[in-house]
């Protein structure tokens, strides 16, 4: 996979998206994560990219022609018009799911990032095919969002990670939420890893993660647990787990009290 990046911060961009394992995955040629200096391709001696809004208003809008140029190398080396995304708040929001979609549909991206108070509109109606958000909130750059979802893609790549399951077993790839992890030592600050971790038993351990990981989910995004589609689970011992992962999740929901009166007419 090949994503080049149009930004007036490559240094920042490059420094992040050369180190740990992205990092490592560029030097084993796995995928190539490109900036482009926007600077650079402006025709004045000031190499300003930048003015003022037309109707009025603060700030500066990022002009169409510098980036239209920096667009138009990148498509001439590549040989062809390259898919191209405008990282904005105003795009439809970046999921696991999208960037699947993404993955699977294109092996090359250009990722444009805006400033100031965001692109003029004409480079984004001649050259960007869509546009991705982050969440619903703005930050002053399209770089952080960027790494963001260029990390995100680059992590599917087969030989990135050592193995598939590294990403597939992870919150949000089947649209759950990842159960609790622990690491050495058995007790921190007076908090015990749970039994069953410290048990050896394979069995036990992945129904207690699976168990966590709905909890986990129906607690924290019932958004996303109204659209788990249950027929999934399958054999009679994937849907007893489901039940008893059920049943904890709603005795932890009753007040004190009721889990007492509960305990004691048993
Ligand atoms: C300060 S923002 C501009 C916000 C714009 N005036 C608006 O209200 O929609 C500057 C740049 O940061 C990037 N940006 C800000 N928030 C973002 C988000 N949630 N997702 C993706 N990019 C974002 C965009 O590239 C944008 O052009």
């Amino acid at each position: 996979m090949r994503i080049d990046i149009m930004t007036l911060f490559p240094d920042a961009v490059d420094a992040m998206m050369n180190a740990s394992i992205i990092g490592r995955a560029q030097e084993r040629g796995f995928v190539t994560i490109r900036t482009h200096q926007i600077r650079e391709f402006t025709t004045n001696r000031q190499m300003q990219v930048d003015d003022y809004p037309y109707g009025g208003g603060r700030g500066a809008v990022m002009q169409a022609d510098p980036l239209y140029r920096c667009w138009q190398h990148i498509c001439d080396e590549a040989g062809g018009r390259v898919h191209t995304i405008y990282m904005s708040p105003c795009g439809r929001v970046l999921t696991q799911q999208v960037a699947r979609e993404l993955k699977e549909r294109y092996d090359h991206l250009i990722l444009v990032c805006g400033h100031y108070e965001g692109v003029d509109q004409r480079f984004l109606d001649e050259c960007v095919d869509e546009e991705i958000s982050m969440g619903d909130f703005v930050v002053t750059g399209g770089e952080i969002p960027a790494m963001a979802l260029a990390d995100c893609l680059c992590r599917m790549v087969p030989g990135v990670l050592p193995e598939e399951s590294c990403y597939t077993d992870e919150s949000h790839w089947n649209g759950l939420l990842e159960y609790p992890q622990y690491s050495r030592p058995e007790e921190w600050h007076g908090r015990k890893v749970p039994e069953v971790l410290l048990s050896g038993h394979h069995g036990n351990v992945a129904d207690w993660r699976t168990r966590e990981s709905y909890k986990r989910t129906m607690a924290r995004r019932p958004d996303l647990w109204e659209k788990f589609d249950l027929t999934q689970v399958h054999s009679r011992h994937d849907k007893k787990v489901l039940a008893q992962a059920l049943a904890e999740y709603e005795a932890a929901q009753r007040p004190p009290e009721d889990a007492g009166e509960a305990e004691s007419a048993e």
